[in-house]
């Protein structure tokens, strides 16, 4: 470009991929997990079904599913010594620097799966941290709140868990609301997988050199953290707490449009979808049966419903095809469950953890696999002399 060499555009950045995994139509809103439609998914299987044919590529059989669900639960218990890994955090730490720190940690003690080019080594290590990230987002959260950690339980399903984990106390269990536990199951599975976003990359691009399986999704936490990323659902009830009310909308759109103002609407806009979100209709659904499972007329909603309706009629929204995205109503929700917004993010890591490790396990089954190596279009100076100085 600046004459000092020619750039191939065709050329094929080594960190591009071929997968099976996931499959995004952004103009049709189209999203498919191994050819699965996300909306018959998210009504009518569980998580776990889910991450099993993330995995594997096909939905469980009864016995799959049985078997599979019988080795998650027995490896949800984490090693006694992480827990001095939290006493090394301040109380005010966020939790997502004390899950991406944890999540790495784990490397230094399941050395039976370290091995990246046995098949089943990347399958224990996969299990193993689609099972223990409840284990430790529950940790994060109680050692914020100086309470004592939870151990995980047998009985319960994998959402039953998590919220058992969350705010069961010693001098009294937590009553797990069916809805509510069935609601976090399907936020799970709509963050589970998207293709190649961000952080998912990220896990890719690490997993390329032979970093193991932790150090890869503790990669895959670090990326997610940002506010344009997976942060999202936490700046996005931030956001609607800072209208605060109704009238105040059309005050934030406006800032949303102005090109000086760095303001956006968290939520909103998207990547690849360019017509809607189609995990943001079920989750707008889902947010309606637990407000009303749980009895609670959260102002906040009222100012999500208006704000979203605005902003489909906005002229500036639709020629730039901005709409709710994953991200717009899980806050609501989570918030209902009684979540603070801190934790919100450590909840899309947890429930994309087996995306992330679905495509490290596929990327490193492909024959003649290279380290990645994204180029660039160099714009610097051409070769010149340098003229030392007399320091
Ligand atoms: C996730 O990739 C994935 O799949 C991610 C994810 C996943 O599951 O992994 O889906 C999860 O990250 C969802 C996105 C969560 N982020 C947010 O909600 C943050 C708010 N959204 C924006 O930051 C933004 O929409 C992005 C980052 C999501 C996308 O940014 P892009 O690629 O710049 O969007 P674009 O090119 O479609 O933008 C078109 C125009 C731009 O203006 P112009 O440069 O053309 O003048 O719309 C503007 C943008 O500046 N724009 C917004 C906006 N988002 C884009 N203007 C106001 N508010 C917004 N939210």
């Amino acid at each position: 470009a600046n004459g000092y060499f020619t750039f191939d555009p065709g050329f094929m950045a080594t960190g591009s991929c071929e997968s099976d995994i996931t499959y995004i139509d952004g103009a049709k809103g189209i999203l498919l997990h191994r050819g699965y439609p996300i909306d018959e998914l998210a009504r009518d299987a569980d998580y776990l079904e889910v991450c099993y044919m993330l995995l594997h590529g096909e939905a469980p059989s009864a016995d799959e599913y049985a078997k599979f669900k019988q080795t998650i639960t027995h490896h949800t218990l984490v090693h006694d010594q992480v827990n001095n890994f939290f006493r090394g955090f301040r109380r005010d730490a966020h939790p997502m620097a004390m899950l991406c720190g944890t999540v790495g940690a784990m490397s230094s003690f399941y050395h039976d799966d370290l091995n990246i080019s046995d098949e089943d080594q990347r399958l224990r290590s996969a299990y193993r941290l689609v099972a223990k990230m409840p284990t430790l987002v529950a940790m994060c959260y109680k050692y914020n709140i100086g309470q004592p950690f939870v151990y995980p339980r047998n009985d319960l399903s994998y959402s039953e868990n998590f919220l058992n984990m969350m705010f069961s106390v010693p001098a009294e269990q937590y009553k797990i609301s069916p809805a509510v536990a069935r609601a976090v199951d399907r936020i799970f599975t709509l963050h589970a997988d998207h293709e190649q976003n961000a952080s998912t990359s990220t896990v890719r691009l690490a997993g390329s050199s032979g970093a193991n399986p932790y150090a890869c999704i503790a990669a895959g936490v670090a990326s997610l953290w940002g506010p344009a990323h997976g942060g999202a659902n936490e700046a996005c009830l931030n956001m609607l707490q800072e209208i605060g009310s109704v009238d105040r909308i059309p005050e934030f759109i406006e800032r949303a449009k102005d090109k000086n103002d760095p303001f956006r609407l968290m939520g909103f806009g998207h990547r690849v979808y360019k017509n809607f979100d189609p995990r943001a209709t079920v989750m707008r659904e889902s947010c309606h049966e637990v407000l009303a499972e749980l009895n609670i007329d959260d102002p906040l909603l009222e100012v999500a419903m208006e704000l979203e309706k605005i902003a489909l009629n906005d002229e500036y929204f639709a020629e730039k095809k901005l709409f709710p995205n994953v991200d717009f109503y899980s806050g609501i929700i989570l918030k209902a469950i009684g979540i603070p917004t801190n934790m919100f993010t450590c909840i899309f890591a947890l429930a994309r953890t087996v995306g992330w490790i679905s495509h490290w396990h596929e990327m490193l089954s492909q024959p003649g696999q290279k380290i990645g190596r994204p180029r660039q279009l160099y714009t610097g100076h051409a070769q010149r002399p340098f003229n030392k100085i007399d320091k």
